[in-house]
């Protein structure tokens, strides 16, 4: 899809990724309407792109609120929107007995249930559209469920399972669906525990900026699918085809994960 002009609502645009995504995405000529929850990085992140000398306006909203997902569609509406990206998330690390039900609610609200309602909110304007898309920001993990991740992977798995689905149901519409599965990303998301468990399973980071820079270009060439990173992308790929060899392999790394994610 051909950015230039094209009028962007970002979710979790205040976030690392959301930030790098933000001006990525007016390098290539686009519009931003920025949604994020909190209000001084979210008018730092306006004012930074001010330079670009594209429109871009912020919109406070939580999304696990039902109204604040009302006032997000509206304002995407009246701001013309073309492309949806559904790229605000949370994580949660730990064994899943030992962690508390409301972050696991808030877990699966932000990253799955808040992506479909504003898919569902958004959609019938989507389709008025000359060009749409809607862009659904996984993770690897939601195709290589990950010990320490049961929420998170459940979420994500639940993402890519929906954006697939709607890519066949839209299949005869102007509407794409983008789905990309980034790895490990170097932002707040990870936390001390997280990015020791990686460090110690040897797993790489990218920067916001180089994942940023492979959304749009998935974007931009209208690839339904992209799994970013190797040898994540080989595992994902693996666990999909032969899962007991994942599940052989991620056995062999359970006292690694156990050792980060349990409670003192
Ligand atoms: N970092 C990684 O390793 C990694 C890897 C693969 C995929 N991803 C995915 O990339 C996306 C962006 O993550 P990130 O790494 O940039 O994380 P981040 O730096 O922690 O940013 C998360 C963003 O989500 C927003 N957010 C969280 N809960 C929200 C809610 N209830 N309502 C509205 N906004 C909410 C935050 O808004 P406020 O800060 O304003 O509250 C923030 O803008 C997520 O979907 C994540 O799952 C990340």
């Amino acid at each position: 899809m051909e950015l230039n002009n094209a009028r962007i609502l970002l979710t979790g645009a205040t976030g690392g990724l959301g930030q790098a995504l933000a001006r990525a995405l007016a390098e290539q000529g686009a519009d931003l309407l920025l949604a994020g929850r909190d209000e001084e990085r979210l008018a730092a992140c306006v004012s930074g792109l001010g330079g670009t000398g594209r429109i871009a306006l912020g919109l406070r909203a939580d999304l696990n609120l039902a109204e604040d997902i009302a006032k997000t569609a509206e304002a995407a509406r009246a701001f013309g929107v073309d492309v949806l990206i559904n790229n605000a998330g949370v994580n949660a690390f730990g064994l899943y007995e030992q962690q508390d039900w409301r972050t696991l609610a808030q877990v699966m609200a932000t990253n799955l249930i808040a992506p479909m309602q504003l898919t569902h909110a958004l959609l019938p304007w989507l389709k008025g559209r000359e060009r749409a898309a809607i862009v659904n920001i996984g993770s690897t993990f939601g195709s290589l469920p990950f010990p320490g991740f049961a929420a998170y992977s459940g979420a994500k798995a639940g993402l890519r399972g929906f954006s697939q689905a709607l890519r066949r149901e839209l299949a005869d519409s102007r509407v794409a669906v983008v789905h990309v599965a980034p790895r490990a990303i170097a932002t707040a998301l990870n936390s001390a525990a997280v990015n020791a468990l990686n460090h110690a399973l040897g797993s790489q980071s990218d920067s916001p900026e180089a994942a940023a820079r492979q959304i749009v270009a998935a974007l931009r060439g209208g690839r339904g699918e992209s799994h970013f990173g190797f040898p994540e992308r080989l595992f994902a790929w693996l666990n999909g085809c032969a899962p007991a060899l994942i599940d052989q392999a991620l056995k062999a790394k359970l006292a690694i994960v156990k050792r980060h994610a349990i409670q003192p």
